[in-house]
């Protein structure tokens, strides 16, 4: 069994990375998603719960019917996968659901999409969903998020967003490198440097052309961790 699980998703991993020609209809089929599926379904991996969604985040749907789909050899798992989703959505019946009782129940049966997609775009959706919902993905984005989240606040902040793309700390590259920075903040005042952070700043260094972005997303705790360690440089 266990062999099993690993050959599939070693043969998940081949087919993903196959090349041009799988690209094009995976980029139709997300934004046909998005488009057309979004609005009750959650498309985000992880997904974001709300209480009061209309229906389960599609990377649950996905995981679930991809663990109940009885296939007798895997690799009809992906076409067995998409017939099933082509034919749900326009025919949704509480028989055909994957879904447990309970949830069928609070979230009831989904409205057929009947009109509202075609059958073309619902293959694309199905093969998307299948391709991008992957277990194996999965796993490799929560192990990324968990190793972001180890590292200390203002390392976080430099790999996240990049600072370091733009700045160097001795030397200066498209933008002033720390050191330069540090000094003339030391007299004006990590206060300020946090606001430049959030708001973006141009024009305030001579010879650098490029305007710093705004970074408005940054924590409290992220601005105080990086501004304090921009001053150490
Ligand atoms: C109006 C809201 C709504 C829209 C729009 C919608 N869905 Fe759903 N969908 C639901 C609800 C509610 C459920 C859970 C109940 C069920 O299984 O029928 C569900 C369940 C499903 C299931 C079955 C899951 C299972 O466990 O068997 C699939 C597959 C699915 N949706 C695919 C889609 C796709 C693809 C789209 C876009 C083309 C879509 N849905 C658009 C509400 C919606
Ligand atoms: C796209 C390139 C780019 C990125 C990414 C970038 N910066 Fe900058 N940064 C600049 C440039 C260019 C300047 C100089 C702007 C100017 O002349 O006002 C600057 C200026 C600054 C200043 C001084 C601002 C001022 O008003 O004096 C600070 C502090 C700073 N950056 C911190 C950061 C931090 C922290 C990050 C990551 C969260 C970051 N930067 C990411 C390009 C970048």
């Amino acid at each position: 069994m266990k062999k099993t699980v690993v050959m599939t998703v070693t043969s998940l991993l081949l087919l993903s990375g196959c090349g041009d020609h799988t690209k094009k209809p995976t980029y139709e089929g997300a934004a046909l998603a998005e488009q057309k599926c979004s609005h009750c379904h959650n498309l985000e991996m992880p997904p974001k719960t709300s209480p009061d969604e209309k229906a389960p985040p599609m990377m649950a749907v996905v995981f679930h019917v991809r663990d109940f789909m009885k296939v007798e050899n895997p690799s009809e798992k992906r076409q067995k996968f998409i017939d099933f989703v082509t034919d749900y959505v326009i025919n949704p019946s509480a028989s055909k659901s994957f879904c447990d009782k309970k949830s069928l129940q609070e979230y009831g049966v989904m409205p057929s999409q009947k009109g509202k997609v075609t059958p073309e775009e619902l293959e694309a959706i199905a093969g998307y969903m299948y391709d991008h919902f992957d277990p194996g993905v999965y796993l490799k984005i929560m192990e990324r998020k968990a190793r972001m989240e180890a590292l200390p606040a203002y390392k976080r902040v430099l790999v996240q967003k990049n600072c370091l793309g733009c700045h160097g700390v001795e030397q200066d590259k498209i933008a002033p490198s720390f050191h330069k920075i540090a000094q003339k903040y030391h007299k004006v005042g990590k206060k300020t440097m946090a606001q430049s952070i959030r708001n973006g700043s141009r024009g305030k260094w001579r010879g650098f052309k490029v305007p710093m972005p705004p970074f408005r997303d940054l924590s409290d705790e992220e601005m105080n961790a990086v501004t304090d360690w921009i001053l150490r440089q």
